[in-house]
């Protein structure tokens, strides 16, 4: 097989992840999170004042951006690639609700936008590798030669989360899931920098009714064309 770059963009809570993943684990190739690195540079934020309730000062990032280090390292036990900033593995750093709030106004600047890309695209420059976001299709690989677009019934999207939150121990009802994801899918769509949207080639894949499995199945045979 030829060795190629795959990109998955899609909404929120879509499974991208898990799918890149073990896309990535069956081909032998890297998985990256580029929704990771969005979060890291939202922890720096926190942890600066760069942003204060919710207001991100815009001249202090700039000062700041050149002193963020994003990198992702392989965690031998885990078998994932982890996040780390600064020299500091924040890959559960990353995942709280702190950062979940905030990280959508910090991946709206375009300066944070281009620094992020240009590691992006150096991750890439070898090939053999899933790198799943929101744009990889449309701006950071637009010749990749195998984008996916990936969507599902937000009321679906809603049930899956809601489990695993429940499974995390955080309690919440369906209606304040399905808002909060059609108000991300909102902002993801809206922004004025590399919006959310389907890249003209990619392939869509709308996974509501379709088990992990039935997915990992329908992308390889997509994969096996090469
Ligand atoms: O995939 P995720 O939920 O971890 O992404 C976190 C945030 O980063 C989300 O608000 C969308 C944004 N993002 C982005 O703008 N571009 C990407 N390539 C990946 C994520």
């Amino acid at each position: 097989m030829k060795e190629i770059v795959i990109a998955v963009d899609g909404y929120s809570s879509c499974g991208k992840s898990t799918l890149a993943k073990s896309l990535a684990t069956l081909l032998g190739y890297i998985y990256i999170d580029s929704g990771a690195m969005y979060r890291a540079i939202t922890l720096y934020c926190i942890r600066y004042g760069i942003i204060k309730e919710s207001i991100v000062n815009h001249e202090l990032l700039i000062q700041h951006l050149n002193n963020i280090d994003i990198r992702f390292e392989l965690n031998a036990l885990t078998g994932n690639n982890e996040t780390w900033l600064n020299g500091e593995n924040v890959e559960d750093e990353i995942r709280k609700s702190e950062v979940a709030s905030n990280v959508s106004i910090v991946s709206k600047i375009a300066e944070v936008r281009q620094k992020l890309v240009a590691i992006q695209r150096r991750i890439g420059e070898n090939k053999k590798i899933v790198m799943d976001g929101r744009d990889i299709g449309t701006v950071v690989f637009p010749n990749a030669e195998l984008k996916i677009f990936m969507t599902a019934d937000p009321i679906i999207r809603a049930q899956r989360r809601m489990i695993e939150m429940t499974e995390k121990g955080i309690q919440t009802s369906l209606n304040e899931i399905v808002e909060n994801i059609k108000q991300r899918d909102y902002i993801d769509e809206n922004r004025d920098v590399s919006p959310l949207r389907k890249a003209k080639d990619a392939i869509l894949l709308d996974n509501s009714n379709l088990t992990r499995d039935d997915q990992l199945n329908w992308i390889m045979q997509k994969v096996n064309q090469f």
